[in-house]
């Protein structure tokens, strides 16, 4: 890592390695040697350059998860492959007015994004505020999922697996299993948190401590909000304050039922619903610290209700068994159609606001991700929303409806918008969308 006048370049090797995660040796894909990869911290304005050496045996690239830079040459470009032993430089040139908040890398490559990112490459990107927010202490906490056997490997997905969406048996954080982390009573902590599992929905609480909420994705609230719990589908992020209370809390992920209560998809890898996990503790004991400056005001988000749209469509996300996949396979489409890249199946006016409603035909939740642009949340199930969300990971309830508002700005060019339950994006859940 290496940061100069505005440019932070990190070489970034993907391999196999010995890694201890959850307390074992375990052979798992890591960026650097480590699980998660290292934290890359830029500004707006900023130049991230990144070289990306693939040592895997298969192909790969680089995504980097929600920061609003160019689709086209070697930025965020999704029609990149690396192939096994290649490398190739990115180069992602931040706007000056990008968002602050939390986003994350991971690779992209179409039928090998939920193998790799299960397998352990993910890894946090800050982008800094420019006016800082008081906190004693910032934790990047990145929570993913993952499956050991016996011998410490991660095994194969079922197809059943792949058509639900697979969840790991453990749940780690910064790939350890129930870190514990101290504070003092009245200490205010900055909590950067990433869902990076390939399926699993985290409902998360810290029952005990007082949270407030900055954010969600690239979205802030104008005042932070206190909240008791926050919903993280796969890609989301949260950045939160929180206050110490003296006692011991515990980071819980409680149930959440995506659709997987009915029975038919139980087994290994449905645990979402099953029971709370306890994913880390939090220990606050010592001197009370006086209270820290209050959390100042944010800018008043950009509102796209009162904008003039130039073109409603509509994005209908469905699954069915068999068809011509045979086997009993599944097909997880988006208006019908599995990807393709070399179709595209949405043309966008560059510098136009558009409104999608995205429906959910099906009995599992889709969280609906769009590259470059993020989306403003409209309406759920046809009711407005009342608060300005700006998201780059919306959730789409099973068997239900949510409408967002998309300004296709500062850049043109072609790019993908896909369900963030990776095993869907592999099986054909994914689009392709210029803006020009
Ligand atoms: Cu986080 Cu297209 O992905
Ligand atoms: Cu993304
Ligand atoms: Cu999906």
């Amino acid at each position: 890592l290496r940061s100069v006048n505005g440019t932070l370049t990190v070489d970034l090797a993907s391999s196999p390695q010995q890694v201890t995660i959850a307390g074992r040796d375990v052979r798992a894909l890591s960026y650097n040697g480590g699980v998660p990869g290292p934290t890359l911290r830029i500004r707006a304005g900023d130049t991230l350059s990144v070289s990306l050496r693939n040592g895997l045996a298969d192909p790969s690239n680089l995504h980097v998860h929600g920061l609003h830079v160019s689709p086209e040459n070697n930025s965020d470009n999704m029609f990149v492959t690396v192939a096994a032993g290649d490398s190739f430089d990115y180069q992602y040139e931040l706007p000056a007015n990008h968002p602050p908040g939390v986003y994350w890398y991971h690779p992209h490559h179409h039928g090998f994004a939920a193998d790799q990112v299960f397998g352990g490459l993910y890894g946090a990107i800050i982008v800094e505020d420019p006016d800082p927010i008081p906190a004693s202490r910032e934790r990047v906490l990145v929570i993913s999922d993952i499956t050991l056997d016996s011998i410490g490997t991660i095994p194969a997905a079922t197809s059943m697996e792949k058509m639900s969406g697979r969840e790991g048996d453990l749940v780690l954080v910064n790939g350890q299993l129930s870190p514990s982390m101290t504070a003092r009573p009245g200490e205010q902590e900055r909590w950067r948190i990433i869902n990076a599992c390939v399926s699993r929905y985290l409902r998360l609480r810290l029952d005990g401590q007082q949270m407030s909420l900055l954010g969600i994705d690239s979205g802030r609230f104008e005042a932070a909000r206190d909240v008791d719990e926050v919903v993280l589908a796969p890609g989301n992020r949260a950045d939160l304050i929180v206050t110490g209370i003296a006692g011991t809390s515990v980071l819980r992920a409680h149930t959440y039922d995506r659709g997987m209560s009915g029975g038919m998809m139980m087994g290994r890898g449905s645990s979402t619903a099953a029971a709370d996990i306890a994913l880390a503790t939090l220990t606050v004991a010592g001197d009370t610290i006086a209270t820290v400056a209050a959390i100042p005001g944010q800018p008043v988000p950009r509102d796209l209700r009162t904008a003039t749209v130039t073109a409603r469509r509509e994005f209908i996300f469905a699954m069915g068994m068999g068809g011509n996949m045979g086997g009993g396979m599944m097909s997880a489409t988006i208006n019908g159609q599995v990807f393709d890249a070399t179709r595209i199946d949405t043309t966008v006016q560059f510098d136009s606001v558009e409104d999608w409603l995205l429906t959910n035909t099906s009995r599992l939740d889709h969280p609906m991700h769009l590259h470059v642009w993020p989306m403003q949340i409209i309406e759920q199930s046809g009711q407005p929303v009342k608060t300005i969300m700006w998201q780059d990971v919306v959730n789409i309830p099973a068997r239900s409806t949510v409408r967002v508002r998309i300004a296709f700005d500062d850049f043109s060019g072609r790019t993908v918008y896909h369900c963030h339950i990776l095993d869907h994006e592999d099986s054909g859940m994914m689009g392709v969308i210029t803006a020009n």
